[in-house]
């Protein structure tokens, strides 16, 4: 391989820097030549492409957000648009594709991989932590300490008015961010969708925390969970008469610097990416597994679905007596 092209796409996720820089070295470093493609597929599309090397990508390890920008794309979702893109990497001589993104972002790959033979290899990007092949996604662990902060905050104000706060974390259709910020943050009761239990049940459970002595209390609800922090108010006011608030984190979940973890998973994750080309593998997402770095098929990914972690989901019920 002499020449690969890296894009990032869909939601930005903090640490997407840090993989976009640790490609741009690796390759640099073993003689590849890397092409960045802004605003991901929707730039491939339309040929926004340029040559990127060690120094463009100095100081930014550090940021949050892409410094390739982002974008979800329509068109990449019709033949037309993926064979557009695939000329342009043709016209630039590129001989594999990097994706960092999340299951959308490497849906699109592997339709660019099928129809045009372009080798792809994706790297896991996206603050929900809900893709198969990785114990963590680029993303998850800045997203959790930064609603973390935001719930020990939201704490403060809950415990002096004495009011029950519902706070809705993000995750799309999981519940991983949601079950790590109820336990760290000490959660009277925690809804994901991976459990659609009955909104009612948290009637009783805000009544035995009364009862028990808290005058206030923390529930937090994954936007994926049926009806969402709203739905879980409500229920609350009508089943209680208890002064209810609702706080919806939203996208401030997905920007700042990010943490450690988040930076080093995305630099061994780049640098993995850019060995799988150079080895003539293609069509796989490198993630982390119990430390080691491996492949899974990009299919496998989004097919196969990653449960969260249930002795975590019975840990965060048995220590919220
Ligand atoms: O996939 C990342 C994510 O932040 C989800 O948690 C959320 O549901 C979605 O993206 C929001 O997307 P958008 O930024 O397009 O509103």
């Amino acid at each position: 391989i002499k020449r690969l092209a890296v894009l990032t796409s869909g939601g930005d996720a903090p640490g997407m820097n840090a993989a976009i820089r640790a490609v741009v070295r690796t390759a640099t470093h073993h003689g590849v030549e890397v092409v960045g493609v802004r605003r991901g597929f929707s730039g491939l599309h339309r040929g926004d492409l340029r040559m990127i090397g060690p120094r463009d990508v100095a100081n930014t390890i550090q940021r949050g957000g892409t410094v390739l920008l982002t974008a979800r794309s329509k068109t990449w979702r019709t033949p037309e648009g993926r064979a557009s893109g695939a000329a342009h990497l043709r016209e630039w001589g590129v001989d594999g594709l990097v994706v960092i993104g999340g299951d959308g972002s490497f849906h699109g790959g592997y339709y660019l991989q099928q129809e045009h033979g372009v080798p792809i290899i994706g790297i896991p990007g996206t603050i929900d932590n809900d893709l198969y092949g990785t114990d963590h996604t680029i993303g998850y662990f800045t997203a959790v300490e930064t609603a973390l902060g935001a719930v020990d905050r939201l704490r403060d104000t809950g415990a002096s008015h004495e009011r029950i706060f519902v706070i809705e974390v993000m995750g799309r259709h999981a519940g991983h961010i949601a079950l790590e910020v109820a336990v760290a943050g000490g959660a009277e009761e925690v809804f994901i969708p991976e459990d659609p239990k009955p909104v009612d049940g948290v009637v009783q459970i805000v009544k035995d925390s009364v009862a028990k002595g808290k005058a206030s209390s923390i529930i937090i609800v994954a936007e994926g969970y049926p009806g969402g922090a709203q739905g879980v108010a409500s229920a609350i006011e009508a089943g209680t008469g208890l002064e209810t608030r609702v706080s919806i984190l939203g996208h401030i979940q997905r920007g700042g610097s990010p943490v450690s973890s988040d930076r080093v998973l995305a630099s061994r994750l780049g640098e993995a990416a850019v060995y799988a080309l150079m080895d003539g593998t293609a069509g796989v997402m490198v993630g982390r597994v119990n430390g080691e770095v491996i492949h899974t098929p990009l299919h496998e990914t989004w097919e196969r679905r990653k449960d969260v972690s249930r002795d975590l989901y019975r840990c965060a019920k048995t220590l919220s007596i």
